[in-house]
């Protein structure tokens, strides 16, 4: 997953890439570059590191005002980050960005470039030693004839010295829109160019579209002509600042309760739902997600089965899309994704529509590929998440499922109606519960400043808890490095107890209050050979353990949301002692649109 951008027609190009390439780097930082033609010559600047490097490099270098360029900021697939191998590459008068991976690279090397010397280690150069290898008559014609070639995942962003007034962009199952403003755009996603474009174009795949400075035409692949509906754009101003918080990450945090009211308030009211949903009870759903998309799904599976009567599956979507799920016309599937373009997301909802299914998708990016392509959408309210380490969009995610759970039981008659009024109202009340939650943030802090060494912990709970302790494992490891495992409590027995030894940290998620008993001789099995166990809880469930956060309690379905909110601040503050690059953890990306 990177971040591609482009822009012709402008005053300046190398500000807008520069501040697009900012606004993309949670796409992946590892390294970036732009390049630009002026005067009929191409300059191309690219660094290993963040785009801040890649800004001071520009700055001790004089840089020709340009109308057009390009730009990438880069999450290693093929070759380790480094200067060489950071995007855009040229060959001859081409240069070129890419998002995504070229699968059949290495054939395509063999057949075409066997006397071409390679400056880099990426599939990427492959593509634009092609373009330049196939120049003959325009570059449109070299494009297509490239485009056709490649295989796998590609948005590509294309400048030529033969055509410095045209930016060329391809489209195959990598992100890109295109827009019109003062002159034209290209990004992969919209952020990055939301306050130049009056117009949006959403490119598909299988497409080429030509940039002028102030037109755009669409082609497929073999050069036919094709006539895209413009959307009209409203300007924005990008949600950048982390206002007085230090991280995105904490700030994201603090805005959960709000992300949940806007979720809860946009489907549900005092006269009840406004889904647009005409459900019919299926056979079994499936939910497929990946990493904390798919930890809400664990959630969601609880939710649907205790109040829909309805059985679920619950897979990773990198699993299912290569498993021949048994999906059909009787069994919708859900994708749960902040982004809406997970690569494999995206896939195992074009394998579940390709076998028949009924697609909804809960979604955080209105415009996103996945939305498109879904046949409902289930729009989470929590705004742009920032933070690669996902937080209000889980939680937004979580009254989703909430609520979608209480409308199919409505829908279905599987549950005590006045019981689902009490649920009504405790969800349309459960921000309020979650925002108290954040009060444990100073406990927190000395729980942290103790656990700020540790090597390794282990996460238990039961039922939906095991849900929360595998998010709250994937929180702390993703900013924090450190080794962490969720364990259902039950299951610490047959196994995993061997690696308890004094002092080794267990968090135990106490989410099922009927299981409260169940899961305290879990704790006291754990404590009894010598680990340190910090328990979370409600206030209206005690248990006994090394310390014991407590939250608010809400309804039993809803204690993930509450539970969680200690652990997410537990991993901020233990990874910010560490030192942690909490934004932007190494080695990964905010949306993850490869395979
Ligand atoms: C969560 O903190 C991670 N950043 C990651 O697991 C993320 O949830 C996963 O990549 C799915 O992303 P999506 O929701 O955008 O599809």
């Amino acid at each position: 997953m990177c971040g591609i951008i482009g822009c012709n027609g402008v005053s300046a190009a190398v500000p807008v890439l520069t501040l697009g390439l900012e606004r993309m780097e949670y796409r992946g930082y590892d390294s970036s570059g732009i390049a630009v033609i002026a005067d009929g010559k191409t300059e191309i600047t690219k660094k290993k590191g963040r785009v801040s490097e890649l800004i001071n490099a520009l700055r001790f270098k004089p840089q020709a005002t340009a109308a057009i360029g390009i730009g990438h900021t880069r999450w290693a697939t093929h070759g380790e980050p480094s200067d060489e191998n950071a995007h855009p590459h040229q060959s001859g008068k081409f240069t070129l960005v890419h998002n995504g991976i070229i699968e059949n690279h290495t054939e395509l090397k063999e057949q075409y470039l066997k006397l071409t010397k390679m400056k880099s280690d990426t599939d990427t150069e492959v593509a634009v030693h092609l373009l330049n290898r196939f120049y003959s008559d325009g570059c449109l014609k070299a494009l297509a004839h490239t485009a056709r070639l490649l295989e796998g995942s590609f948005a590509l962003a294309v400048i030529c010295e033969e055509e410095p007034e045209k930016l060329f962009c391809v489209r195959q199952s990598s992100p890109l829109v295109v827009g019109l403003g003062e002159g034209t755009y290209a990004a992969s996603d919209t952020a990055a160019i939301s306050e130049k474009i009056h117009t949006l174009y959403r490119m598909d795949d299988g497409e080429i579209a030509v940039l002028e400075k102030d037109k755009i035409e669409f082609y497929d692949f073999e050069l036919n002509k094709i006539r895209k509906a413009p959307e009209k754009f409203e300007k924005s101003s990008y949600a950048s600042d982390k206002g007085n918080f230090e991280h995105f990450m904490l700030k994201e945090i603090y805005e959960q309760p709000e992300a949940i009211r806007r979720t809860v308030d946009a489907y549900l009211n005092e006269n009840g739902f406004n889904l647009g949903l005409k459900p019919q009870k299926p056979e079994r759903i499936f939910i497929v997600a990946c990493g904390s998309a798919y930890h809400a799904g664990l959630v969601g599976r609880r939710i649907f089965e205790s109040l829909a009567k309805i059985p679920v599956s619950v897979e990773t979507a990198s699993e299912f899309r290569y498993s021949e799920p048994l999906v059909s016309e009787k069994t919708p599937v859900i994708i749960i994704s902040q982004s809406g373009e997970t690569a494999d997301s995206l896939a195992a909802l074009r394998e579940a529509k390709k076998r028949g299914a009924k697609t909804l998708s809960i979604i955080n990016v209105k415009e996103s590929t996945i939305a498109t392509e879904s046949d409902f959408v289930l729009l989470t309210r929590a705004g742009p998440e920032i933070a690669v380490a996902t937080t209000k969009a889980y939680g937004a995610q979580l009254s989703a499922l909430y609520l979608l759970g209480i409308y199919f039981a409505e829908s279905f008659g599987t549950a005590d109606k006045k019981e689902l009024e009490k649920m009504k109202k405790a969800l349309t009340d459960l921000h309020k519960s979650v925002s108290a939650a954040l009060n444990c943030e100073e406990q927190i802090k000395e729980i942290a400043h103790r656990l700020r060494h540790i090597d390794r912990a282990y996460f238990i709970g039961r039922g939906a808890g095991f849900a929360a302790a595998s998010e709250g494992s994937l929180k702390l490891k993703e900013i924090s490095y450190i080794h962490c495992e969720a364990y259902a409590a039950g299951e610490m027995k047959h196994g995993t107890i061997s690696l308890i030894e004094k002092d080794t940290t267990v968090i135990a998620m106490n989410t099922q209050t009927a299981l409260a008993h169940k899961l305290q001789s879990n704790i006291d099995e754990v404590r009894s050979r010598g680990a340190r166990v910090i328990a979370v809880t409600s206030a209206d469930s005690k248990i006994s353990a090394d310390e014991t956060i407590t939250v608010p309690e809400v309804h039993p379905l809803f204690a993930v949301s509450t539970q969680i909110v200690p652990v997410q601040l537990l991993s901020y503050h233990i990874a910010r002692l560490r030192g942690c690059d909490i934004d932007k953890p190494r080695n990964l990306a905010k949306s993850v649109t490869v395979e």
